[in-house]
């Protein structure tokens, strides 16, 4: 999934849920804690599950490991890595939208899992100790932020000497709809100036291990995935499901008038019921780069 991007301070934007839950830190994530957000991204771990094993095996997670995950949201992937650093290891998870930090407290707390913390804070700037993790990851941040290098050096900081970064992003060079329908294609169109209206870059996934590079990883990986939602995969409709979440914006944007939106979305949701249509929401980018050894 693309996520929604985080308002860049001068565009922020609340929706209601923002404005009965959320502090007074910034930024906000664009589209809060709308209970229909909540529930995508907490069951986007389970659709997602496939490309998160593969990139934690590229790593080669280790038992006893202390991992970090960056913007975890509501659940993000902590059982998972939790199984993999298992009861030796520890595994901490960061958001700055406090809601999604006390869903992901419950929802560890539901697992049962003891050798898991949930903390507020900013994924630019977390003031979590230096060199201080076996393994820092995070998914679908970067996409979603007008400054996805200052994460990214903020993982460097966090990370061990030989310890590892790893990244799943989302790419929108590859919205593919066939056949074509002229309302999918509005509304990829509209999600993608969304996009470029908050600085954030959708097409971010691409640039991964540039961005691994830049800050001085090494042993750098990549591989990318295009999943082909069967019908009635909720993968299918989740461009569509993005942007209703951002209704509220596209229209104070004027991108589209609430009834056009209405309509646009009626229809490209009436093509993808076809199982004859062939979806590709987006690329899947998964990356991952170990911090140097000091040289002596
Ligand atoms: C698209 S969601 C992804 C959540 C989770 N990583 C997952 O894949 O299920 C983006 C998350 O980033 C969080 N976020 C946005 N800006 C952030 C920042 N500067 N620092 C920490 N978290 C941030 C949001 O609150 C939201 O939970």
């Amino acid at each position: 999934m693309l996520g929604t991007p985080v308002t860049a301070p001068n565009q922020r934007t609340r929706d209601s849920a923002d404005r009965d839950t959320a502090t007074a830190a910034p930024p906000l994530y664009t589209i809060g804690s709308s209970a229909a957000e909540r529930d995508r991204l907490r069951s986007q771990t389970d659709e997602l599950h496939e490309h998160t094993v593969a990139l934690l095996e590229h790593v080669g997670v280790q038992p006893g490991w202390k991992a970090l995950e960056l913007a975890c949201g509501p659940r993000g992937v902590l059982e998972m890595l939790v199984q993999h650093v298992g009861p030796s290891g520890a595994v901490t998870g960061l958001d700055i939208n406090p809601l999604h930090v006390t869903q992901a407290r419950q929802h560890v707390t539901a697992l049962g899992l003891p050798n898991v913390s949930v903390i507020q804070g900013d994924a630019r700037r977390t003031a979590l100790p230096a060199a201080s993790f076996d393994l820092v990851y995070a998914r679908l941040i970067l996409v979603n932020i007008p400054d996805p290098e200052r994460v990214v050096a903020e993982m460097v900081r966090l990370v061990k000497p030989g310890g590892w970064i790893a990244c799943e992003e989302a790419d929108g060079g590859a919205m593919l709809c066939h056949p074509p329908h002229p309302a999918y294609t509005r509304l990829t169109n509209t999600l993608k100036a969304l996009y470029r209206r908050d600085g954030a870059d959708i097409f971010i996934g691409r640039r991964l291990p540039e961005l691994l590079d830049t800050a001085g990883l090494v042993d750098i990986g990549v591989e990318a995935r295009a999943d082909v939602p069967p019908p009635d995969h909720p993968r299918r409709t989740v461009i569509l499901d993005i942007l209703q979440a951002m209704s509220p914006k596209i229209i104070e944007q004027r991108l589209l008038s609430a009834a056009e939106h209405d309509q646009l979305d009626r229809n490209a949701r009436s093509h993808l019921d076809d199982p004859h249509t062939m979806i590709v929401p987006h690329l899947s980018f998964m990356a991952w780069g170990r911090k140097a050894h000091q040289s002596a």
